[in-house]
């Protein structure tokens, strides 16, 4: 019997602009998102019937949150119908979940799991859909599903729709850290002060240099961030913390209120992250390495 295995990487925004604001209420974004070498992981096994288990530290609260209902679920409703449309057959399977990334932290935990959901599947059935059309059952689910399917450094515009491959990008230590209050991805939007603001646009060659990239990186801003902040007075204290551990660069990533900073080498996050522990052992702190475009 089959048994596969897919891993869901922590999304990270490294930059996030907001540019305007769709008819629909979407926001245009374009951002620039890097994915760490951790995150949940699911299994997929053929079953007599559907079943979904979750485990991990973050799995009560899943469930008494969600009461069952999921992303990964929905994922696979949404490839089971289309591989049914498309004449594939698309069995009972059982899923499980191990929730390791924190819930509602703007690093893409329930899109990571639904990309990974559609990946397995896919897998699982052999259902052979386009790349194209994967992406298209993923937007359906949410605005980073996409990102999170293309698994690589690149940038992302439209509502996180239009997704570009970003070459070069070198990989750095990360610590992705977060004071474990739910921030509401809407609401931040509905507090932003100003939806139209500049465009990260054509990225300029940098090479795979890490200072060039940090001094690039250094120009761009996420723009959720302050109306983050008001929501979540913890993330200013989170972002002090870790840029005193000698990060390369501290941000928040999507809309809060998990923050990363960047180190040369993984080691060196590992350190970092030791030390944001014993400082704060009621946070999440997490180290890992932000993946490069040629890992
Ligand atoms: O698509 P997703 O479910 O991830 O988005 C959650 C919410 O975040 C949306 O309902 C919307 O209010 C807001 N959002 C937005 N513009 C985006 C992405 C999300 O306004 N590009």
């Amino acid at each position: 019997m089959k048994r596969l295995e897919e891993k869901a990487p922590a999304k990270v925004n490294l930059a996030l602009h907001v540019t305007g604001r769709q008819d629909d209420g979407y926001h245009l974004l374009d951002s620039l998102v890097g994915f760490s070498s951790k995150g949940d992981r699911l299994i997929f096994e053929p079953a007599a019937v559907d079943g979904f288990t979750i485990s991990g530290r973050f799995a009560p609260l899943l469930l008494e949150e969600s009461g069952g209902e999921n992303l990964v679920l929905r994922a696979r409703d949404a490839l089971r119908r289309m591989s049914e449309a498309l004449g594939h057959a698309a069995p009972p399977v059982a899923i499980h979940l191990e929730k390791n990334l924190p819930l509602a932290s703007g690093i893409g935990g329930g899109s990571a799991d639904a990309a990974a959901t559609l990946h397995g599947l896919q897998r699982l059935w052999q259902s052979s859909l386009s790349p194209e059309r994967l992406m298209e059952i993923g937007l359906t689910l949410g605005a980073d599903v996409p990102m999170c399917l293309a698994g690589k450094p690149l940038q992302a515009q439209g509502i996180g729709e239009h997704i570009t491959p970003v070459a070069d990008f070198p990989s750095f230590g990360l610590v992705l850290g977060n004071p474990l209050k739910p921030v509401s991805t809407p609401a931040i939007f509905k507090r932003l002060e100003s939806r139209h603001n500049p465009p990260i646009g054509h990225l300029p060659r940098l090479g795979a240099d890490q200072r060039t990239w940090i001094a690039f990186l250094q120009t761009l801003r996420n723009d959720l961030e302050p109306a983050a902040r008001l929501l979540c007075p913890e993330i200013a204290d989170l972002a002090a913390l870790m840029a005193g551990t000698g990060a390369l660069i501290t941000r928040m990533s999507g809309s809060g209120a998990t923050c990363f900073s960047l180190y040369a080498t993984e080691d060196e996050a590992e350190k970092a992250c030791a030390a944001l522990l014993s400082a704060r052992p009621d946070w999440y702190f997490s180290a890992s390495t932000l993946m490069g475009s040629g890992d």
